[in-house]
């Protein structure tokens, strides 16, 4: 087997989430002339907002990626209801025969009530359960439910957005206790559908990647003025990210890049 998904003359893709990079990501794809089926599964599909466009910010990018684009379809799914996996995944398995891509970009780092822990007292165990739920477990069944389509002679990636403060060997700096465990117990999840699937699924690369800092609702409370960092957009970072994914073959899944294409240690 030679060749990326993306060099292939015709593939299909799943993107879990519309958020700034789910968003981002279905602009970059559609992209390429080779997409032939794009299945973007998302909780709210903004019908009631306005027309908006606006690449720079990355808060706004929901309303009009791939609107009105006959490869683009729309399947209603929420994280925190597995049910809903397995019949967005028989909808897709009803309409194509092989999935290509299936690239997740789901995730919780702050909601109305908790944010990000500062020190341990601020735990609570809703959150980190809720956590573990939204960034963990959706790739697992993910894995499982879109398992038969990934598994043909062409080429397939199972990519899922990690964080480098997922990192155990990156945590000098502690807190953030719920995102980080939970981001941790997704890549050791990853880590093992990766090495389960190097003798089940031949084709595919299984892939964590740390976007970088990318302005979206999620990074927004935290790009503080002091915050001195990079601070990438949501293009920006699906544009590195697909370059990233252009580099990978079978033989190197289970890795876990950044959008630099850099490793990170688990
Ligand atoms: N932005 C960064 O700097 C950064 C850095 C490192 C890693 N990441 C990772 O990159 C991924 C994408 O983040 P982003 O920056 O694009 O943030 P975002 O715009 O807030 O997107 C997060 C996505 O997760 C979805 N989501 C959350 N809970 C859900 C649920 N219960 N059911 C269905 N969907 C749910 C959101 O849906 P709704 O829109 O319906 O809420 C949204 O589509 C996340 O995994 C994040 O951890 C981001």
């Amino acid at each position: 087997m030679s060749g990326t998904v993306f060099e292939l003359d015709a593939f299909n893709a799943v993107i879990v989430g519309n958020g700034a990079l789910g968003s981002a990501m279905l602009e970059a794809l559609l992209g390429y002339a080779g997409l032939q089926r794009v299945f973007v599964l998302a909780r709210n599909f903004g019908s009631s907002e306005p027309e908006q466009h606006t690449h720079n910010d990355g808060l706004n990018t929901r309303a009009t990626a791939g609107h009105n684009n006959a490869r683009v379809s729309r399947l209603s799914f929420d994280a925190e209801d597995p049910s809903t996996i397995a019949s967005a995944a028989a909808q897709i398995a009803s309409q194509v025969d092989t999935l290509h891509l299936v690239f997740n970009t789901v995730g919780l780092l702050h909601d109305a009530q908790h944010g990000p822990e500062k020190r341990l007292q601020n735990l609570k165990p809703d959150h980190l359960l809720r956590s573990f739920q939204i960034n963990a477990l959706v790739l697992p069944l993910l894995a499982q439910h879109f398992s038969k389509l990934m598994k043909h002679t062409q080429p397939a990636i199972l990519a899922s957005l990690s964080a480098r403060v997922g990192s155990i060997a990156d945590n000098n700096m502690g807190g953030w206790y719920s995102y980080r465990a939970s981001k941790a117990a997704h890549n050791m999840l990853l880590r093992t559908i990766a090495l389960e699937w190097r003798t089940s699924h031949r084709n595919a690369s299984v892939v964590a990647l740390h976007p970088g800092t990318v302005r979206s609702r999620l990074s927004e409370p935290f790009l503080t003025p002091r915050y001195k960092n990079t601070v990438l957009t949501p293009a920006e970072s699906a544009t590195c990210l697909l370059g990233v994914m252009r580099q990978l073959s079978a033989d190197t899944s289970g890795v876990f890049l950044d959008w630099n294409n850099q490793p990170i240690d688990w």
